[in-house]
């Protein structure tokens, strides 16, 4: 990386590549292109602008979990036709926002979500598409905190009352039954679980089809993951697979449409948090690099203990032999990037590139400790 275009920035900031961005959405594209799969872009992941516009500017459609949300799609071109909104606690204000925009579809996660939006939709005089969102039971193996398709989760409604679901949406004339919604974790890099859930679907579509119920789509979520330790040799997901996986597993039928709401794997690799070297503490036992970002723009190695892998990008190209813990500037012990970390001999002034930080970076920091946010770079 030529750390030239970075020279007079305030830092920390985080840099966005336009160009993998776009190949990204080139890899989808010629996925997903011909087929029945439809991708919603999970805009909780990142919710920049002018990422907004470049991801709807390519047709896709938008996930959304907040009444903001659909606005800023909205604000950003994503056609409201094409939006989603999800979310186990929608509030009246919100629900509004969605109908009076004119959203594609709800997703339900409970019975008593049904009655809110059914009195809702019959206030405006309206009929709104809905889908369940199923809770499958199925371990994604991923973090607990990003597990999200388990029984004892609070997502989704149960499969034991998902026919009292349907017979409710059926019973009112301000819903109508679009389809059905899967989310089973994030960050999941196996190909098994989407397997599970598509056989999962199967099932689900041959048990209700007894009853003479259709569904027009089946949505399986988000949750493919991306290589956190090599972004440079894996920049881009293995789209092919997670596809494949996903198209030749479901039993669809004549007309019948998959939806998918991918956030990490469109938007984590093209994404570095940069920050500088505030100054190098010679410990007795450790050195510590401490830069001028920390957890309230980055939190994910605080919350979940993940690992940005960490580079000194003023030094590139000397070796990589000197021992560093990498360190924020905040009063929490959990501010770490990085322990024993191997950074060519780092000093003062120099900037650290945290890699793959596109998705739940940005959109995830705070002012915590009064500071300011992270300044945005996109080139
Ligand atoms: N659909 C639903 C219903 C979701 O709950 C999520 C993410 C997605 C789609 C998008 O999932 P993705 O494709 O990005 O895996 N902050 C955590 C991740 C939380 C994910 C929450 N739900 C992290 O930094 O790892």
């Amino acid at each position: 990386m030529n750390h030239k275009i970075f020279e007079g920035i305030r830092t920390p900031f985080y840099y966005y590549d336009k160009e993998l961005l776009e190949r990204t959405l080139d890899a989808i594209e010629s996925c997903t292109a011909g087929t029945p799969m439809k991708v919603h872009y999970a805009i909780k992941a990142n919710s920049e602008p002018e990422i907004l516009r470049i991801i709807s500017s390519r047709g896709f459609g938008a996930d959304c979990v907040s009444g903001n949300e659909i606005k800023t799609a909205i604000e950003c071109g994503f056609r409201p036709e094409n939006i989603y909104y999800a979310g186990v606690g929608k509030t009246d204000e919100e629900i509004l926002t969605g109908i009076d925009a004119g959203i594609g579809c709800f997703n339900i996660e409970s019975l008593e979500e049904i009655d809110i939006l059914s009195e809702l939709a019959s206030e405006r005089g309206v009929r709104v598409t809905v889908a369940l969102r199923v809770n499958p039971n199925i371990d994604a193996h991923t973090h607990e905190y990003i597990t999200t398709g388990l029984k004892e989760n609070k997502f989704g409604i149960d499969l034991r009352v998902l026919e009292d679901a349907i017979k409710k949406v059926k019973a009112s004339q301000h819903l109508d039954l679009g389809g059905l919604h899967f989310h089973i974790g994030s960050q999941i890099t196996i190909s098994e679980p989407f397997k599970i859930l598509c056989d999962r679907i199967n099932d689900l579509q041959a048990q209700f089809r007894l009853d003479g119920i259709k569904f027009r789509f089946f949505n399986v979520g988000g949750g493919l993951g991306i290589d956190y330790d090599n972004p440079d040799e894996n920049p881009i997901p293995d789209f092919t697979s997670y596809f494949d996986t996903i198209l030749s597993n479901l039993h669809l039928e004549e007309g019948q449409e998959v939806h998918c709401e991918l956030g990490r794997a469109i938007v984590a690799q093209c994404g570095s948090l940069i920050s500088k070297v505030v100054l190098v503490k010679k410990g007795l036992d450790k050195s510590f690099v401490i830069i001028d970002a920390g957890m309230s723009d980055l939190i994910r190695p605080a919350l979940y203990g993940a690992h940005h892998k960490i580079e000194n990008i003023s030094a590139e190209g000397l070796p990589t032999d000197k021992v560093y813990d990498v360190v924020g500037p905040i009063c929490e012990s959990s501010d770490i990037f990085g322990k024993d970390e191997l950074l060519p001999e780092t000093r003062r002034g120099d900037l650290i590139s945290l890699r793959s930080a596109g998705a739940y970076g940005s959109a995830m920091a705070s002012h915590y400790n009064m500071r300011d946010l992270p300044g945005v770079l996109i080139k």
